[in-house]
């Protein structure tokens, strides 16, 4: 019986994390948060009504789950406590259900104008920020200056340390790009009522997890982003700025390695992108219509348009053996639908040499070209199949080949946006 599972993204984020994370955790005592802030954008449709989570973990729309913020997230107050207010309207409560730890680093208003000022300085260079202010935020935490939630507990300190920080960051905003100065005194305004409310959530997160696992109670760990957006294998430096591989649930909330039973990687039908990067089976015209309108494929956090493309066999291969995967999850395999053809890139080629390259370095991306495999696309509806014997045999030959190619099994389908709209192969906490 597997106990605690890991969830996370294989691809460049949008993966449909949400939703596998929102299935998996109904029988769930936790769903724990490890990286990345509200850049994350987690849709999740539940009796036809979406709801979009940005920090809160997704698993928290059942009632008997607690969500654990832990200290490898970057936290926003002001987010936090909208998404709290939009979650009560729901009839969502989260009184007693959220803990945030004291370790993680805050995320203030400074970190956003510098993020978009950064991002604006770079012009037609620029990442594609989501403009949330996560890498500033991350920079504090490595820099040794980050206010954590903990400083939120003594506000004297608070007020000291801030001052220091906005005359820090003043220097930098007005000096180098221009912009006007922040007034520490408005944002202090601003933070003291989130107090209040943020309060009683503080704790020691990496302590109630280990008395979880002494307890044997089944804990889900989300992952936002994906594999290679990770700051260390991803495709940098179009990435964000945590590890959203497998190591970041270690490093970001206290529990070991050991502790991990179970890695899902959720992998699309195909491949989205959104913000700027390398991306080598991106497609154009009619298919990128295909996949962008049937797919729904803009972004839940700043509603751009993502890139999307067909699936990369060999980013996904790399990613099996980054995350030490034990299954994959493919979801919107729907979209596919009503195609005659599908592709898989199974590698890639340099255009100067000819030569096959496993992995292309940061210099070799320009330079590649996909390899593709084609496969028979299928008319017969996938959406909302609940069994692998609704799907076409077009469907199930796709899914198989995945399976080969990257010598891992597909345990979960996922064939539409509702809960229900899933095919569940294997029961992960039992297999
Ligand atoms: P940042 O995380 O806002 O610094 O953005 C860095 C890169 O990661 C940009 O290309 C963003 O579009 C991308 N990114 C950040 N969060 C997500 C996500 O949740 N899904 C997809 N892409 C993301």
């Amino acid at each position: 019986m597997k106990k605690n599972i890991v969830i996370l993204g294989t691809q460049w984020g949008d993966e449909g994390k949400g939703k596998i994370v929102d299935y998996i955790s109904s029988d769930a005592s936790y769903v724990v948060r490890y990286q990345g802030g509200h850049n994350a954008g987690h849709t999740l449709v539940v009796n036809e009504k979406k709801i979009i989570l940005h920090l809160i973990p997704s698993g928290l729309l059942h009632q008997n789950t607690i969500g654990i913020i832990a200290n490898g997230v970057v936290v926003s107050p002001a987010e936090l406590i909208k998404e709290i207010k939009m979650l009560e309207k729901n009839n969502i409560f989260i009184n007693k259900r959220v803990f945030i730890s004291d370790a993680s680093p805050l995320i203030l208003q400074y970190h956003i104008e510098m993020d978009i000022a950064r991002e604006k300085k770079l012009g037609i260079n620029a990442l594609g920020t989501t403009g949330r202010g996560i890498g500033p935020a991350y920079e504090d935490k490595i820099a040794r200056r980050a206010l954590r939630i903990g400083d939120l507990k003594n506000e004297k300190n608070l007020s000291t340390r801030l001052e220091k920080i906005v005359h820090y960051y003043n220097h930098q905003l007005v000096n180098f790009y221009q912009h006007k100065p922040i007034d520490y005194k408005i944002i202090l305004r601003d933070l003291l009522p989130t107090i209040d409310v943020i309060h009683d959530m503080i704790q020691d997160t990496t302590n109630i997890l280990h008395k979880a696992i002494k307890d044997k109670k089944k804990i889900v760990f989300e992952g936002a982003q994906g594999s290679f957006l990770d700051i260390d294998h991803g495709t940098y430096p179009y990435v964000t700025s945590s590890n959203s591989t497998v190591g970041g649930v270690i490093t970001g909330t206290g529990v070991g390695p050991k502790d991990l039973d179970y890695i899902l990687g959720i992998t699309k039908a195909y491949s989205t992108r959104v913000g700027y990067g390398p991306f080598p089976t991106e497609v154009f015209d009619d298919k990128d219509r295909h996949f962008s309108n049937k797919g729904h494929e803009f972004g839940s956090t700043t509603g751009r348009k993502r890139r999307t493309g067909w699936l990369d066999a060999v980013s996904l291969c790399r990613a099996v053996k980054i995350n030490s995967l034990s299954s994959l999850c493919i979801t919107k395999l729907d979209v596919l639908d009503g195609l005659d053809e599908i592709k898989i890139c199974v590698a890639y080629k340099n255009i100067d040499t000819l030569e096959i390259i496993s992995f292309p370095d940061i210099n070799e991306w320009e330079k590649i070209v996909p390899i593709y495999k084609s496969y028979p696309g299928w008319t017969k509806k996938t959406l909302g199949a609940k069994k692998m014997e609704d799907l076409p045999y077009e469907a199930h030959h796709y899914i198989n080949s995945i399976e080969e190619i990257t010598q891992t099994p597909v345990d979960i389908i996922s064939t539409g946006p509702e809960r229900s709209d899933i095919i569940l192969i294997k029961d992960v906490f039992e297999c």
